[in-house]
């Protein structure tokens, strides 16, 4: 008998709900509780987390849990670190769901960076109108440059002031299409997009939208993460469980 846990916040995590569910697998989804009303799953969903890596172990034993795979996003690294330790110590195989980077292709204008301070510092010195499409964490940092008029795209409307001192929230959730990210840059006036290096095509739009304008875009790199199983479409992680490896 096996029980899976999905670790989920994505749309690839939501797919695999679906496929897990079709299958009649016996599994369960994992929501950290970011948002005020997450998509529904068609899977036991529990909310919340779990306590660091301790608290993470106690799950796996107390729930019978017999393989995990990671679908979180992959900026959400302390989630795949305490996984990666977790699922070490409770010797329960784990596999991420992770989809490829995005490559820049023909057109694309992009600053690649390393990481949030680096993204800042990539911005112009001149007032400029940049769609910040990086969520709600890591603002704070921004505020360091505020001759720039922010562009938010969130979930849920923020329940504090922004650190921001002039943004624009436009409440949203994805996945996006082209057309429609064309419509809300063209709107706003947007000059620059800043993003992270999330792959797959939920959020793909906007960079294809900043090709087409011929807007600059500042990617961020993904964190790194200590080795680990990985697979990058849905039909993989599905073999992957019937045989799950360590
Ligand atoms: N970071 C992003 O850019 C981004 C974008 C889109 C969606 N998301 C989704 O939003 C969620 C939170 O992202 P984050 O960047 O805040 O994560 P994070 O920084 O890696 O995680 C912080 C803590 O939140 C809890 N947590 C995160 N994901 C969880 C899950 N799926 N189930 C239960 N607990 C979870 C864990 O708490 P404990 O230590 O208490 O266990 C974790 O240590 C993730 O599920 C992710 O897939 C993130």
């Amino acid at each position: 008998m096996t029980r899976t846990l999905v670790l989920g916040g994505t749309t690839e995590a939501s797919a695999l709900a679906r496929a897990l569910a079709e299958a009649g697998v016996d599994a369960v989804f994992s929501y950290a509780g970011r948002t005020a009303s997450p998509v529904g799953q068609p899977l036991p969903t529990r909310m919340g987390g779990f306590g660091g890596v301790a608290g993470f172990v106690a799950y796996l034993r107390s729930e019978g849990i017999t393989q995990v795979v990671d679908a979180t996003h992959p900026f959400a690294a302390q989630m795949s670190r305490n996984a990666i330790a977790g699922c070490a110590e409770a010797g329960v195989p784990l596999c991420a769901f992770e989809r490829p980077a995005w490559q820049a292709g023909d057109g694309d204008n992009w600053t690649q960076v390393a990481d949030m301070a680096a993204a800042v510092a990539a911005l112009p010195k001149d007032p400029a109108r940049v769609f910040l499409a990086i969520g709600k964490q890591n603002l704070d940092i921004f505020a360091t440059q505020p001759q720039h008029h922010y562009l938010l795209r969130l979930v849920d409307a923020p329940k504090t002031d922004l650190p921001l001192p002039d943004c624009t929230v436009e409440l949203a959730r994805g996945p996006f299409d082209v057309a429609g990210d064309l419509a809300l840059m063209q709107r706003h006036g947007t000059t620059h997009v800043v993003a992270k290096n999330a792959g797959g095509s939920g959020a793909a739009a906007k960079l294809i939208a900043a090709r087409q304008l011929g807007l600059p875009v500042v990617m961020i790199a993904r964190p790194q993460l200590p080795p680990r199983q990985v697979r990058g479409v849905l039909a993989e992680v599905m073999a992957w469980l019937s045989h799950p490896d360590v």
